[in-house]
């Protein structure tokens, strides 16, 4: 597949057109950002580890029947992904409470919620993501009420299968961010699912191994992202 030109260039990653109007290249960078771009800074070798986290993902929920944009892997920072039209709606799915969830809504924080909770931003950096809920985002014609029920469905679907997956390699998932988009009609996971997009607590330390070790200066960020592939990777059983 032919790399074409530069169509967008986000914050972590650089989309390309390929000779194929259905697909697209996936360029992950080692830039990083939070609080909605208003913190920036680089990740040594992140584009790379994010890159092969998210690969090996997204072909892992594919054995589960979740549809998602992952073809294949082009190179150490490059995937091949199916074109979406990326809904701007962000879905968090939350298992353990913290972050704005804290913030918000005055919890303990750490303490393992009753039931996993979903939530949907409107993906807007200028408006800094404000909470939605199913009824906005079919009310400003972002989505039907049927495909807002299928990114619930595929949601909460997703988090149970991951749960487990992280269990097994020794990890809590906290909580995490998903983007999906239309492919032909039908509703396709798309973008990262990785540090960037993971909270993820060592289940024996509680040790943070995601991006808040960038958002909170706590150092060794690089140590933290090669430690989640690893154990992506192999489940040390
Ligand atoms: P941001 O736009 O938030 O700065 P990124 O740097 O991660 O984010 O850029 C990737 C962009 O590409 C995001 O806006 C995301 O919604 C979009 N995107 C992800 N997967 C696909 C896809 N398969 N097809 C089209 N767009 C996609
Ligand atoms: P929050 O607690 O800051 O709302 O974050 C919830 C989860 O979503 C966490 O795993 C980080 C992820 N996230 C993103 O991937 N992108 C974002 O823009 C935000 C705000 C959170
Ligand atoms: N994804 C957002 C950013 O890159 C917010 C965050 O992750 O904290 O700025």
């Amino acid at each position: 597949m032919k790399k074409g030109e530069l169509l967008y260039e986000g914050k972590a990653k650089k989309m390309y057109a390929t000779d194929d109007p259905d697909f697209l290249i996936q360029e992950f960078k080692d830039d990083a950002t939070a609080f909605n771009g208003k913190k920036k800074g680089t990740i040594k070798n992140k584009g790379i580890v994010n890159n092969k986290i998210s690969a090996f993902i997204f072909e892992f929920l594919e054995s589960y029947h979740i549809p998602t944009h992952f073809e294949k892997m082009l190179s150490d920072r490059e995937m091949l992904v199916k074109k979406l039209n990326i809904i701007p709606v962000e879905v968090v799915m939350r298992n353990i409470a913290t972050g704005s969830l804290v913030k918000r809504y005055g919890l303990e924080e750490g303490k393992e919620l009753e039931y996993p909770v979903l939530e949907f931003y409107l993906k807007n950096d200028a408006l800094d993501d404000p909470m939605i809920n199913e009824h906005h985002a079919v009310a400003f014609g972002l989505a039907t009420p049927g495909e807002m029920e299928t990114i619930s469905r595929y949601g909460t679907k997703i988090n149970a299968i991951l749960k487990s997956f992280f269990i097994r390699r020794k990890v809590r998932l906290v909580d995490f961010k998903l983007e999906f988009g239309r492919f032909k009609d039908r509703i396709v996971l798309g973008d990262e699912i990785s540090p960037d997009t993971c909270r993820f607590w060592d289940l024996d330390t509680g040790e943070k191994l995601d991006k808040d070790r960038f958002r909170q200066d706590l150092g060794e960020i690089e140590k933290a992202y090669q430690e989640i592939l690893g154990r992506v990777l192999h489940t040390g059983e």
